[in-house]
């Protein structure tokens, strides 16, 4: 038995090592159980490298693009294993950062399975090998715990039938990792993850085809953003079948040797076919199933401890607190938003009420969400229909500001708006964003639901020359009522 912690993280991802930092900082002792590696899913298999993947591919459409600039260059191939090695650095300087700050804030780090074993209990498992940052001593063991917060994070959901091969047909764990391009890649799901490899992957030069359920792509933004990147999706000769749901995979056809290869160096060795639920048959050699995140939760021992889950995931108050005192939720195991920055916010909130504080709950409808394909969306706040149906279609407004009257859009050739819901006489509740690059205008868009402002006061604020920015600016001039460049 090792005991006497004010506090046990279970999970080292966003959510969990958040909390435990801010525990530590408030003069908390701290342990923190994780089972891989120190990050999680965001930093291993998820936003850190998915993102540096995306940005190789932003500069490869750059080099296809560059005689649009006036630039001659031609786009020779892909070299994966240099992609791959920039990835893994980005990655791997910050895990090394992270098991630093972690380890230097006095956090005892125990590689594991936590599990509930009673009231304040939590059981270690035995560590297969001691990672490099764990700084705790082996398993199984106990520890005792002022609190324990549960953060174990989520798992991509899977399609009942339909196996996963690693290899052909894969999840984004899988993906993220591919050492080709596929040739002929189908994406079943167009939600965020579905969007951005299908993005990725067509800009590395495979064909690709999105099969989603819903009637559009990134069905929980505002309609008009799934527009814009449908119909950039298709300009760019991405497939979209939206409407259409899978019916069956069938490996069966693996290692045919047929082989389908796109522009660049790419070349799977096989062809898998999948059949729709209207009876249309496609075929890829390359997979991925992309609808939705599965909370992680089982054999957690929950009921043991009164805690029960809802469809898996662990419900909580606004301040992260399950039903069983002393024991809270962060991140993607609790019902709402899956985004790394949501759980990590979360994390610093119940760090900080374990310590006596009185944190701010952590609202989903101020989490921001950013998609990173190729045309970006970003949004923070309500809907159009979310703010109809909360305070009824006449007590709100809407502007859309195009982009084609913001200057460095025009300079990057980016088409997309800003599309604004406000209360009448009252604060911007809703900011909607598509366009390249605008996931970088989210912070003010943030700032602006999230400080409740009306487009009056935005109004006032001067937005840099020439700057997407701008685009917020003039939009919150426009619902202002004092337009002075073009907006619809
Ligand atoms: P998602 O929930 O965003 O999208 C899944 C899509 O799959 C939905 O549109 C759904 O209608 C569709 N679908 C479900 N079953 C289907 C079927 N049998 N056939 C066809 N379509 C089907 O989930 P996704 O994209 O897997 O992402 C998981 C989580 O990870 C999300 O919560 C997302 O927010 C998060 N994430 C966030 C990123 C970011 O912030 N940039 C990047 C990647 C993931």
């Amino acid at each position: 038995m090792v005991d006497g912690f004010d506090l046990v993280v279970i999970g080292g991802g966003s959510g969990g090592y958040a909390c435990a930092l801010r525990a530590a900082q408030l003069g908390l002792s701290v342990a923190l159980i994780e089972a891989d590696k120190l990050g999680g899913t965001c930093l291993h298999r998820g936003c850190i490298p998915t993102k540096a993947l995306l940005h190789s591919a932003e500069v490869a459409d750059t080099v296809a693009h560059a005689a649009g600039f006036g630039v001659l260059a031609s786009l020779e191939g892909l070299d994966l294993g240099g992609v791959q090695r920039y990835r893994d650095g980005v990655v791997d300087r910050l895990h090394k950062g992270l098991t630093g700050l972690v380890t230097g804030r006095g956090i005892t780090v125990f590689r594991g399975w936590g599990v509930l074993a009673g009231p304040g209990r939590v059981q270690v498992s035995t560590p297969e090998a001691e990672p490099a940052e764990a700084t705790g001593s082996g398993g199984p063991f106990e520890l005792t715990a002022g609190a324990i917060v549960l953060a174990t994070g989520s798992v991509p959901r899977l399609i009942p039938g339909i196996e996963i091969d690693g290899e052909h047909v894969i999840t984004s764990d899988q993906a993220v990792e591919l050492s080709r391009v596929p040739g002929r890649a189908l994406v079943i799901g167009g939600g965020v993850i579905g969007c951005e490899f299908a993005s990725l992957w067509r800009s590395f030069g495979a064909e690709v085809t999105i099969v989603e359920a819903l009637p559009r792509l990134l069905a929980s933004e505002e309609p008009a953003s799934s527009k814009v990147v449908e119909r950039n999706f298709r300009k760019r000769g991405i497939t979209l079948r939206t409407g259409s749901s899978v019916a069956a995979v069938d490996t069966g056809a693996l290692d045919t040797g047929a082989v389908h290869t796109g522009a660049l160096d790419t070349g799977a060795d096989g062809v898998v076919k999948v059949s729709l639920a209207d009876g249309t048959e496609l075929s890829a050699d390359t997979v991925l199933i992309a609808i939705g995140r599965a909370p992680r939760t089982s054999g957690l021992g929950l009921a043991e401890i009164g805690i029960e889950v809802d469809n898996g995931f662990v419900p909580t108050d606004a301040h992260g607190r399950t039903r069983a005192p002393g024991v809270f939720a962060v991140g993607d195991i609790v019902p709402g938003l899956q985004l790394a920055h949501r759980g990590f916010a979360q994390g610093i909130a119940v760090a900080e009420l374990v310590a006596g504080l009185s944190p701010k709950p952590v609202l989903d409808e101020q989490v921001p969400r950013v998609a990173y394909c190729v045309p970006e969306v970003a949004s923070v706040g309500l809907t159009t229909a979310q703010a109809e149906e909360r305070y009824g279609a006449d007590a709100i407004r809407t502007l859309t500001y195009d982009l084609g009257g913001n200057g460095k859009s025009q300079i990057l050739r980016t088409q997309g708006h800003a599309h604004l819901v406000r209360l009448v006489d009252g604060p911007v509740v809703g900011i909607h964003l598509v366009g390249e690059r605008v996931g970088e205008l989210i912070g003010e868009a943030q700032l602006i639901v999230g400080w409740e402002a009306h487009p009056e006061d935005v109004a006032v604020m001067i937005h840099a020359h020439p700057t997407q920015n701008e685009a917020l600016g003039e939009a919150h001039l426009a619902l202002a009522g004092k337009a002075l460049h073009a907006h619809t």
